[in-house]
């Protein structure tokens, strides 16, 4: 008999705290700028650590525009995919910033079904130096991502790295308001 309940999308996100470099699945999204050509934060490390290889692969890509998303391999990196998305800069929230950090996650998402990526790690995209407010940007990624693993059982995990003990709390607290249970890892 099929079952009709939505797919359990709470029960495959993951709150994790830490770099994201380390994550050992399929695919690390970068929040990065439309240039792709790195920069410092989440960019600076993942491009660090996957080499002069990932540059190179950036350079063939033409940039990409805000709220998109675009991948490439993830070389010395243990992620097989990197998938590059570019936050909105945050100007108050009334300039369509909301859709677009929505549409961040969401075509990330789709770019990960698309290349059978089955584990995806995020970090909190435009909460650094696009000055995002966490709180916000929190129940923007949770909801967005529990609401596509509502309609894709493909992906079978997606953890949030999350820098620093206040990042943790207001994920985690983000999190049980929507109502998933924190699945912090120890
Ligand atoms: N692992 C996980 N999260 C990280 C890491 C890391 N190694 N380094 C930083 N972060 C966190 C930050 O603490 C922040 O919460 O990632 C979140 C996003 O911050 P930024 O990296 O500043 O990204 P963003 O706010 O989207 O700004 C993008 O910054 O680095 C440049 O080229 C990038 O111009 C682009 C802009």
């Amino acid at each position: 008999m099929s079952n009709s309940k939505p797919l359990d999308a709470w029960g495959r996100i993951e709150l994790r705290p830490g770099d994201i470099t380390e994550f050992d699945g399929d695919a690390i999204v970068n929040a990065a700028n439309s240039s792709l050509l790195g920069g410092g934060g989440v960019d600076g490390a993942i491009h660090r650590a996957a080499g002069p290889e990932l540059l190179a692969e950036c350079r063939t890509l033409g940039g990409c525009p805000t709220g998109q998303a675009k991948i490439t391999r993830g070389y010395r990196l243990r992620a097989k995919f990197v998938i590059h998305t570019v936050g909105p800069v945050y100007g108050g929230g009334r300039h369509g910033e909301p859709e677009l950090l929505r549409s961040c996650y969401e075509c990330s998402l789709r770019l990960a079904v698309e290349n059978g990526v089955k584990s995806i790690a995020f970090p909190a995209i435009s909460c650094g130096v696009y000055g995002y407010p966490m709180e916000e940007a929190a129940r923007i990624a949770l909801g967005t991502t529990a609401e596509f693993l509502t309609r894709h059982g493909e992906i079978e995990r997606v953890v949030f790295y999350l820098f620093g003990e206040q990042a943790m709390s207001v994920y985690s607290e983000a999190l049980s308001e929507l109502g998933g249970m924190p699945g912090q890892r120890a």
